[in-house]
């Protein structure tokens, strides 16, 4: 039966039950580079990204339980043992779901702008993220952001350029692409990629 999902989703309401899951359970490998996926949303990146990197755990994250629930569903039935996606927004708890304790690349790919001033603070490649991911992230570790929304990619440069812990490098074309960048490619729609390594 299909499912009604929204469009948008409040990244800041509670999300009761958001734990980390027991690593064994959802990695083969738990001791193997790790990547984020903030915003996963259909999982086109993550499971191109686990399919390309076997030397590599993904983990999504995602505010919209339907689209976690079809994720989940598409990682089983391809037998990903390094793929895996959780429901809700894991601000302030990076740590908790890292399960090195070190975070080697993240990507946040075609954020949700939130336009309005007032909703500024849901916006995920924030200063309190960059500061809480940075402590987390090995050296040369990336921060791969993408955007359609020019003043979204000024506001995140911006952002990167003030913490001071990362340096810009030249993009490098990423193992897997996005339903929102093959969009962007298919309707001829300019997007920028921003790459940044935890200095
Ligand atoms: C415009 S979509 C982009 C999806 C995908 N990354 C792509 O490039 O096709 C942004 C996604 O981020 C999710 N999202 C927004 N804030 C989030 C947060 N704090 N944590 C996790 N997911 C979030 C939204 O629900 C949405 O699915």
């Amino acid at each position: 039966m299909s499912q009604r999902v929204r469009t948008h989703a409040n990244p800041l309401r509670r999300f009761p039950g958001l734990e980390p899951p027991a690593w064994a359970t959802v990695y083969a490998e738990p001791g193997h580079r790790f990547a984020l996926d903030l915003g996963a949303s259909t999982g086109e990146f993550l499971l191109g990204f686990a399919r390309a990197m076997p030397d590599w755990n993904i983990l999504g994250v995602e505010v919209r339980r339907p689209l976690v629930e079809r994720v989940l569903d598409e990682i089983h039935e391809a037998n990903l043992a390094n793929a895996h996606v959780v429901y809700g927004n894991i601000a302030g708890r990076l740590a908790d779901f890292t399960p090195t304790g070190r975070i080697d690349a993240v990507y946040i790919l075609f954020p949700d702008p939130w336009f309005k001033k007032k909703h500024h603070k849901r916006r995920l490649l924030s200063p309190a993220f960059l500061a809480e991911a940075g402590a987390l992230m090995r050296p040369d570790a990336r921060i791969i952001a993408m955007s359609d929304q020019t003043e979204l990619t000024a506001w995140m440069r911006e952002n990167l350029e003030a913490d001071g812990h990362f340096a810009a490098v030249t993009p490098t074309p990423l193992p897997a692409i996005s339903a929102w960048e093959e969009h962007c490619r298919r309707t001829q729609r300019t997007y920028d990629h921003l790459e940044y390594a935890r200095i």
